[in-house]
């Protein structure tokens, strides 16, 4: 049975805390520099991770690239507009020549079916780093940094103010998987997938909708926010005006909890999304959220692999 990562369900509550115990100890274990040094047991040596490109990528280009020369394996790093994918190949053609190659593909895309056809004909592990539904890898990194900060995930009062998208998806699968709760403070019109809500409800945790920001914002213990104009999205207008409202900012922040953590995947728009003295201030997490991303996918890796 191959080991995809589509998304945080396909690992599951238990595993995603094992990964989570796993990153702190490696994270631990290491020394800082130089980063590229090999972990002494080398867990995937010889192991070679095709990723594919088809949106831009900081974070999750370099942290996979990084996290697999930890763990003593290599990687290809291709966009997609320099592949034969992008000039027609199809996906399933292209999961079967990579499967043969590789023992491992990543793969950032827009569309989550594209996904789904890809790990349907792949015979090595596919790991989404992000589609237009989902970012899972990402949120296994928010998680870690929570843990790091002693924050315990169950029963934990997670605040999203913005736009509902992929990002905050994520966020309420893994409210579910890891029992936390989630109060969303997004425009009409700008809700999250209504299918991963109704799963996190069903497995007995909050999630809640509100117009009203502050009633979204009051009391958290985390307030977390994205960009308002995802990739692929720049052709939608006035949005702006709508996501005012949600923008995280002090007075946001004081109707939170006095030891709330701010986060942000990243890339942030300051004056936008997020002020300057929000996310460049003394409760923001987001560099070592950011960090985290090889920390955390060195235990996705190692999960799709059978190691933990
Ligand atoms: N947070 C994140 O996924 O960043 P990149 O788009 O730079 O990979
Ligand atoms: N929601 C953002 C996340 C970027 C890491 C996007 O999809 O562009």
């Amino acid at each position: 049975m191959i080991r995809h990562f589509l998304d945080l369900s396909d690992a599951g509550g238990d595993a995603i805390a094992m990964m989570i115990a796993d990153a702190i100890d490696r994270k631990e274990a290491r020394v800082s520099w130089p980063k590229g040094k090999v972990d002494a047991d080398a867990p995937l040596a010889g192991h070679v991770l095709a990723m594919i490109f088809e949106k831009s990528s900081t974070r999750t280009r370099v942290s996979f690239d990084v996290a697999i020369r930890q763990l003593g394996g290599t990687s290809i790093v291709m966009d997609s507009g320099s592949m034969q994918l992008g000039r027609g190949e199809t996906v399933a053609d292209t999961a079967k020549v990579l499967s043969r190659m590789c023992d491992a593909i990543m793969i950032r895309t827009d569309d989550h079916a594209k996904i789904e056809e890809l790990a349907a004909n792949a015979t090595v592990p596919v790991i989404n780093g992000l589609t237009d539904l989902s970012h899972p890898c990402q949120i296994v990194a928010d998680l870690l940094t929570l843990v790091e900060r002693g924050k315990a995930l169950p029963g934990l009062e997670v605040c999203w103010l913005g736009d509902g998208n992929n990002v905050l998806n994520s966020i309420v699968e893994a409210a579910g998987l890891m029992k936390f709760n989630v109060r969303i403070g997004c425009p009409q019109g700008y809700d999250p997938d209504q299918a991963f809500i109704e799963t996190a409800q069903s497995a007995g945790v909050k999630i809640s909708v509100h117009r009203d920001e502050m009633e979204a914002v009051s009391g958290a213990d985390v307030v977390i926010t994205d960009t308002w104009v995802s990739m692929g999205q720049e052709h939608v207008h006035n949005k702006m005006a709508a996501m005012m409202p949600y923008q995280v900012n002090d007075v946001m922040m004081e109707q939170a909890k006095s030891d709330a953590l701010f986060m942000h995947c990243l890339p942030a728009h300051r004056g936008e999304e997020v002020m300057p003295s929000v996310i460049d201030g003394p409760q923001s997490v987001v560099w070592d959220e950011a960090e985290n991303r090889i920390h955390a996918q060195k235990s996705v890796l190692r999960w799709v692999f059978n190691q933990i």
